[in-house]
């Protein structure tokens, strides 16, 4: 187990870039089994969870490689259709297999994912929405077991909510299902538009990308192709939060202003200098951020994965802020752990209260998944003296050098060992 040890006090000046976003290249992976040959993804970030997807896909029989930011995909004319527990626990996004093993192979049997430690994450509109395509699916002895022997058949989809993960999942199924499908409601992140475009790439017919209406006309196949990620926009929104909190001034190439909006305006509101540019954007700021309340949203709303460093951030600002959380109902619980270092927070249900502090202090805390793990980094480089943030593996899953990045921005952070490290 390591942790990273966070000096406070420095105030992040210069350039990054940003990689390709993970929550889109592990569903590119995903959809990569919908064809037989050799799919090449770029900019695929170097994070554990590729890694894990990796795996994941190797055990259904394709060969892949990795060789950078470049991921190979060999797949086999046959593939496996099972996915075990021991790789989805791993990464709850390997249930974005479940669309292209059925579509592909008429079954797939993929464990259930299990909890994560930002709330309960149902698969009720995933699997409802391939039963709609024809699929017998069901629940058993903890996998999620589908079978449609003689093919999907397209049908019109009701979303009860923009689930990210049901729409791609019934994209990637739809793709080679017999005739017409309609998602409405359908979820229109960034990373839709990315794998839809990967999609048609393949050979899919996609109407009504971008937007909360996805009409599919199935294909017989689908081909391999050659396809770049899109940036990640939560690791944007990280670099630009950490610009405000730490009064610095960091120009991230490879950002997408145009995917953040909401995000760029509240780094605004909160006092920051934004500037697009042609391959990025710049946020700078000088003196104290002013508190900003936020409610998160499907998007285009302000996104959930972006909430813990928000509230990190109304932690050190002038005033008080209202955080709403609408996406996962568990979402606070790192505000514990931020607590520890001074700040103060009140939780009501899906509302936290922030009353901006003017310094946080140092002391060892714990993280329990990505954001809120990136969140507590934040924090640490404003509070005075030691931050050790510990559990760093969850946040090894969504940024690929977190330490190495932010010291070239001038932070004094550095990774080490863990004496006192657990599993969780
Ligand atoms: C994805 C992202 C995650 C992000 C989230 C929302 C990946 C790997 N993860 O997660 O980082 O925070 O989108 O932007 O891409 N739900 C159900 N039943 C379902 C499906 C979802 O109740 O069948 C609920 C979930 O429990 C959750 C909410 O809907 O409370 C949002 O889930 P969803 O949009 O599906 O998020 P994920 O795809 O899991």
């Amino acid at each position: 187990m390591e942790r990273f040890r966070v000096a406070g006090g420095s105030s992040l000046r210069g350039s990054v870039r940003v990689n390709g976003a993970k929550n889109s290249a592990l569903k590119l992976m995903a959809a990569a089994l919908l064809a037989e040959g050799r799919t090449i993804l770029h900019d695929v970030p170097a994070i554990t969870d590729v890694d894990y997807m990796a795996e994941l896909l190797r055990r259904l029989g394709a060969d892949v490689e990795r060789t950078g930011t470049v991921v190979t995909i060999d797949v086999p004319g046959e593939i496996g259709h099972a996915a075990p527990y021991e790789l989805v626990r791993r990464l709850r996004a390997s249930i974005c297999v479940l669309g292209p093993l059925l579509a592909r192979c008429g079954a797939a049997d993929v464990a259930l994912p299990g909890g994560d430690a930002i709330g309960s994450r149902g698969l009720d509109m995933h699997m409802a929405g391939l039963a709609k395509l024809g699929a017998d699916i069901g629940v058993e002895h903890g996998f999620v077991v589908a079978r449609a022997p003689g093919g999907l058949t397209g049908a019109t989809i009701l979303l009860d909510f923009p689930s990210v993960g049901a729409t791609e999942n019934i994209l990637m199924a739809a793709v080679l299902a017999q005739g017409t499908t309609t998602i409405d409601n359908a979820a229109r992140e960034p990373e839709i538009i990315d794998i839809c475009t990967m999609l048609t790439e393949m050979g899919a017919h996609i109407d009504g990308v971008g937007t909360s209406t996805l009409r599919v006309e199935g294909a017989d196949r689908m081909h391999p192709t050659e396809h770049t990620t899109v940036p990640d926009r939560i690791v944007t929104g990280t670099w630009g939060v950490a610009a405000v909190m730490t009064r610095g001034d960091i120009t991230i190439s490879n950002g997408r202003p145009e995917h953040l909006e909401i995000v760029l305006d509240t780094l605004t509101s909160a006092g920051a200098v934004v500037e697009s540019s042609a391959d990025g954007l710049r946020v700078a700021m000088s003196g104290r951020p002013r508190a900003v309340d936020v409610v998160t949203l499907p998007y285009p709303g302000f996104p959930t994965d972006l909430q813990p460093m928000i509230v990190a951030l109304d932690a050190v600002s002038e005033g008080t802020a209202m955080i709403t959380e609408n996406v996962y109902e568990a979402r606070f619980m790192f505000v514990n752990e931020l607590a520890r270092l001074g700040a103060d927070v009140r939780i009501d249900g899906h509302h936290a209260i922030v009353r901006g502090r003017s310094a946080l202090s140092g002391a060892p805390v714990v993280t329990t998944d990505i954001r809120a793990g990136a969140g507590l980094v934040l924090a640490g480089l404003v509070a005075d003296g030691e931050t050790l943030v510990s559990a760093v593996h969850h946040i090894d899953r969504g940024y690929p050098d977190l330490v190495g990045e932010l010291c070239s921005l001038g932070a004094d952070v550095v990774r080490e060992p863990d004496p006192d490290g657990f599993d969780d």
